[in-house]
């Protein structure tokens, strides 16, 4: 008889059989009652007829060698041979709730090592497989997957789609039959597939349902799947996707699967959220010192690559006026940097556009009390640069071939070791030479052909990003970082481990933003999200959006300005302070309090959006209205996850101008007048919403009396 081991988590456990292999048995709430022998008994399977005469477990690592007809975990050769792997179970040792296997098979000459963690506080699960070569001649790797079972109850799926200034646009379907597969080739996380999947059961919601999410923390070429077997069984599977060939291991040599993160909720994605934001601060991101996010100003809405030294040091006045701590100059600042068409590479300072160079800038920014950042994309070169020039053979491509340019550049090989050691000198000497608290990284696009010495390499490029950011934070650990790849192309958490915020869009429109930022709240807290308010006109979509709709919308993220706030009229600019006054004074709440989002019931037309505070006292909720409302009422908001004794007052805090004199005789009397109400009426009765205004929003505070 297999041994159980059970893994708990504050609000989930799982049980794992381990005898040949290991199955999940059980993946949900935590169980109170210890559980024995008969667990196996409870949940043994019957063997039906017309297939295999035995059980087939569908483990954690599946293999079609065992007679598991899905896809399995492992698929690999050695010239040929050596193609169905069959692991058997050789050292088990469990630590706390984290448990490691050993196994072996023999006949193939491989080991596998699989970790596995169900963090005792926040509820998530890490799963990694490490595969090792003992034979004496080369495995070639093709796939290697980390897969987890689901229950047969999980029938609906939630993935995210986007593409550039659209990113994190939520998809359901539904899991009956066959399954779900989303694959990402761009060569970065990708704005097209964000590697994620929840399952849960039927029309699963903020509230309620039970979910089962996942996450692989990988920056390069994935796949995800979900796939439901013909007998009922289902299951959850990520992997690293590799081009042919790139991954073959020598004797001794080991390739590790991208860690899988994964957590269940009993009640809604909320609760799946706050899991994955607790984990997130405590194990994940990792700022250089415990300080509040500083508020931005990024220069690239505002002068694109128009750069005068005399006139950003305009902006950074105006900007520190208005409470700005924080001062970044984008792009357009390095030697013949006028478009987006040369000079990535040739990380010099323009002495023509800066003649009497950075420090100057850098200097009146500190002076007026902000910290200075700056914009680098060190992935990449331009034909027409220096760089290329010079060395044209570090492109990261293939001999013989003539691949597509993206944003009119290429990819550098970053595993030349020239190449790398050069981008170092590069960094040190800015980071060096400079008072830079910030760098902006960006990478701008997708990565066609990448090939080193003529072999398939995306997985070595992703691996030596992560170098050269390490090597960053290991030279300047008080530089914080800010992942952007044209917005939201590289996501996840492998990224997060070494950078201190994203960038999750070009878009701007708080309408889109809205949608964007919902997306992005499932796996990230709001601390890590860069949401700046743009220029009344959009850049991306071209649509006016007022400044309460634009100031509401980001400040819920770590917040910013991108415009030009020198050309800005006195009346936004005095918007742009208002908001930022506001974001400083909730940011201890909204940056270390759990994440509150909620069902709405017009919920085509409405964003309802909160943070409560980690002692339950105060909280902040805010309702987006994005279209004609269904109906001429509102409806009712209703508020969980306050204290249900606990009377808090609850007040309006910001709104459109014209909420009182818009279309409408009267508006509910609370927006004028707060009142008290208990967490349990909050959550049970409500409040009367207000009729709002398409692309308008409200900010409403509740603080314990
Ligand atoms: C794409 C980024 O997303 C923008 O914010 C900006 O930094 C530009 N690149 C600069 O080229």
């Amino acid at each position: 008889m297999n041994d159980i081991v059970t893994l708990r988590g504050r609000h989930s456990a799982l049980l794992i059989s381990v005898g040949d292999q290991a199955d999940i048995l059980y993946w949900g709430k935590a169980l109170t009652t210890s559980c024995d022998r008969d667990a196996h008994v409870a949940l043994a399977r019957a063997v039906p007829y017309g297939r295999l005469d035995v059980d087939v477990p569908l483990s954690l690592f599946p293999e079609s060698g065992r007679g598991l007809f899905s896809s399995p975990a492992l698929e690999g050769h050695r010239e040929g041979r050596d193609w169905s792997a069959v692991f058997v179970l050789r050292e088990i040792k469990q630590e706390g709730q984290s448990l490691t296997l050993v196994s072996r098979d023999a006949v193939a000459g491989l080991q596998l090592v699989s970790e596995i963690t169900l963090d005792p506080q926040h509820d998530v699960l890490s799963l990694r497989h490490t595969l090792t070569n003992l034979g004496a001649t080369p495995y070639q790797v093709n796939r290697l997957a980390s897969t987890l079972p689901l229950p047969e109850r999980a029938t609906e799926c939630l993935s995210f789609y986007g593409r550039w200034v659209h990113e994190f646009q939520q998809h359901r379907h539904s899991l009956r039959h066959g399954g779900y597969q989303q694959e990402n080739r761009r060569g970065r996380t990708s704005h097209e597939h964000f590697p994620a999947l929840v399952v849960g059961n039927q029309g699963f919601g903020e509230q309620h349902g039970e979910v089962w999410g996942m996450h692989l923390a990988w920056s390069g070429n994935h796949r995800l799947r979900v796939d439901v077997k013909a007998d009922g069984r289902r299951f959850m599977q990520a992997e690293a996707l590799y081009l042919p060939g790139e991954m073959s291991l020598a004797q001794g040599e080991s390739l590790a699967t991208p860690w899988l993160y994964a957590s269940y909720s009993p009640v809604g994605l909320n609760v799946m959220s706050q899991h994955f934001h607790g984990f997130v601060r405590e194990h994940i991101v990792r700022f250089p010192e415990p300080k509040a996010r500083p508020v931005h100003l990024n220069t690239w809405e505002g002068i694109y690559f128009d750069h005068d030294p005399a006139y950003i040091m305009a902006m950074a006045t105006e900007a520190a006026r208005m409470g700005v701590e924080r001062f970044i100059i984008d792009d357009g600042w390095f030697r013949r940097r006028n478009n987006d068409k040369a000079a990535l590479g040739d990380w010099y300072l323009d002495s023509q556009k800066y003649p009497e160079g950075l420090e100057p800038v850098i200097a009146h920014v500190r002076g007026l009390g902000m910290e200075f950042g700056l914009w680098v994309e060190p992935e990449m070169i331009s034909l027409d640069s220096d760089l290329y020039r010079q060395h044209p053979d570090w492109l990261l491509a293939l001999e013989g071939y003539s691949p597509p340019t993206g944003r009119n550049q290429y990819v550098l090989d970053l595993q030349n070791p020239a190449a790398f050691a050069y981008l170092c000198e590069r960094l040190d000497a800015l980071l060096g030479r400079y008072a830079i608290s910030y760098l902006k990284w960006d990478m701008n696009r997708e990565v066609v052909q990448p090939g080193h010495a003529g072999r398939a390499s995306q997985q070595a490029q992703v691996e030596a990003v992560y170098r050269l950011m390490d090597w960053v934070r290991e030279h300047y650990p008080q530089v914080e970082i800010e992942a952007c790849a044209a917005g939201g192309g590289r996501i996840d958490y492998e990224v997060l481990k070494r950078v201190h915020r994203f960038w999750p869009s070009d878009n701007n429109d708080a309408l889109e933003r809205q949608i964007i930022q919902r997306g992005f709240s499932y796996f990230f807290p709001p601390e890590v999200m860069g949401s700046h308010i743009g220029a009344t006109h959009c850049h991306a979509t071209r649509r006016v959006s007022d400044i309460h709709f634009r100031g509401i919308t980001a400040l819920f993220g770590h917040m910013g300005i991108e415009l030009d706030p020198v050309r800005e009229s006195k009346q936004e600019k005095a918007g742009f302070s208002h908001y930022i006054a506001l974001h400083k004074r909730y940011r201890p709440l909204l940056h270390s309090g759990q994440t509150l989002r909620i069902d709405s019931d017009d919920s085509e037309q409405q964003v309802i959006h909160g943070v409560v505070g980690a002692d339950g006292r105060q909280a902040l909720v805010m309702v987006a209205q994005m279209g004609m409302p269904t109906y001429s009422f509102s409806g009712v908001l209703r508020i969980p996850g306050l204290q249900s004794e606990t009377r808090y007052k609850v007040s309006l805090i910001a709104c459109a101008s014209n909420l009182r004199s818009g279309i409408v005789n009267r508006q509910p009397a609370w927006i004028d007048t707060p009142v008290e109400l208990s967490g349990e009426w909050l959550a049970q009765a409500g409040i009367t919403m207000p009729i709002l205004d398409p692309s308008t929003a409200i900010l409403i505070e509740l603080t314990a009396v």
